[in-house]
């Protein structure tokens, strides 16, 4: 039977390490890298969890490592956290769970990269971040949560991107929860 979550990065691990940390971190089955050196795979093993680093040539042959290595785990859930990978509807469609992502900006305002600089530069007052389902648009699937703040005067990129992470890192870990528990009573 399908149990427990999967986290996929690419990097930091930040909202990794918030999952990890929080109470769902010990339904957390396994984190899985498209790059070796992810500093989040060094968090991963802090916390006692089995890493795979799926990192082949070519997208195509990524995917089907991701696919292989997903069905040894059977998640009932997959999160993205920093995987900067846009996957195909072929993954899509033959992955054995859906996949939920994380991205900062309040969607469907500003998908895609350098989501602070561009709130900043468009005189936007609210900014935040939004968790979504995967699907094979980039960043288009429909917003599951989102929350938001207000954008100060004082505000620079930097500053921004702090604030929006330390609220992703409160969102992710509660909406990963009800997620997975509305699986179980499903
Ligand atoms: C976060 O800002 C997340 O919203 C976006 O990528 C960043 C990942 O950061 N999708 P981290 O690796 O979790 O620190």
């Amino acid at each position: 039977m399908a149990n427990g979550l999967v986290v996929l990065i690419s990097g930091r691990g930040s909202n990794l390490q918030a999952i990890l940390e929080s109470p769902l971190g010990e339904q957390v089955v396994a984190v899985i890298s498209d790059h070796p050196d992810a500093a989040g795979l060094a968090i991963a093993r802090t916390h006692n969890k089995p890493v795979a680093v799926c990192c082949a040539n070519t997208p195509t042959e990524v995917e089907e490592q991701l696919l292989q290595t997903l069905a040894q785990y059977q998640p009932a859930l997959i999160a993205l956290a920093g995987f900067m990978r846009i996957l195909s509807p072929r993954f899509l469609a033959a992955c054995c769970a859906p996949l939920v992502n994380i991205h900062p900006s309040l969607l469907p305002a500003f998908r895609g990269l350098n989501t602070h600089r561009r709130v900043l530069a468009a005189g936007e007052r609210e900014h935040g971040c939004s968790i979504h389902w995967v699907t094979a648009e980039l960043d288009g699937g429909a917003v599951i949560a989102c929350e938001k703040l207000t954008v100060s005067n004082d505000d620079d990129e930097e500053s921004l991107a702090n604030r929006v992470l330390a609220i992703e890192h409160r969102l992710y870990p509660r909406i990963l929860v009800q997620l997975l528990n509305n699986k179980k009573e499903q």
